[in-house]
């Protein structure tokens, strides 16, 4: 409801995900901020999907290794110049108008991602998009050796 009738939002997520144990409302307000900056990133009209599905990390993505869900917020928004790149997870980095944006969206994503074991990375094209890619484990039920069963 957040977003324009111009921008045209795709959901897919893969059937049957596994669970994740991090704090529902960070999650909410997390994959909101990387919505509204596609969001953001269009003028006009454009495309957001959400992607979400599970992967098999082995240390290619921040070290990270084992099964992780992945959130993927890709826009075909304005795309961030390479100069900027580096700065976008910085505390109060914007380059939005005074008034417009905190420059605290993405810091809160990645401090979020880290402090939930996973990350947060990005891709971009300057002038064909953006694609943000969060990374969260999966569940491990630290109760169920094989001896249990
Ligand atoms: N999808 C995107 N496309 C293009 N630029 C982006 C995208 N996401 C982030 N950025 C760039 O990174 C900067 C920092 O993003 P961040 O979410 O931290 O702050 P903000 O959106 O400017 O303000 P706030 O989130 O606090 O309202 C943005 O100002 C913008 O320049
Ligand atoms: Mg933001």
């Amino acid at each position: 409801h957040a977003l324009p009738s111009s921008i045209d939002l795709k959901v897919l997520l893969q059937p049957d995900l596994p669970l994740i144990e991090v704090d529902a409302g960070q999650l909410q307000m997390v994959l909101l901020n990387l919505l509204f900056n596609a969001r953001d990133a269009i003028n006009g009209h454009g495309r957001i999907s959400l992607t979400v599905d599970v992967v098999e990390l082995f240390g290619e993505v921040e070290g990270l290794k084992g099964s992780f869900v992945r959130f993927e917020v890709e826009d075909n928004g304005a795309g961030i110049p390479t100069e900027v790149l580096p700065r976008i997870f910085e505390p109060f980095f914007t380059t939005k108008p005074f008034g417009k944006g905190t420059g605290l969206g993405l810091s809160q994503v990645y401090g979020f991602a880290r402090q939930s074991g996973g990350a947060i990375c990005v891709d971009s094209e300057p002038g064909r998009g953006t694609c943000m890619r969060l990374y969260l484990p999966m569940y491990q039920d630290q109760t169920d050796s094989p001896l249990d069963r």
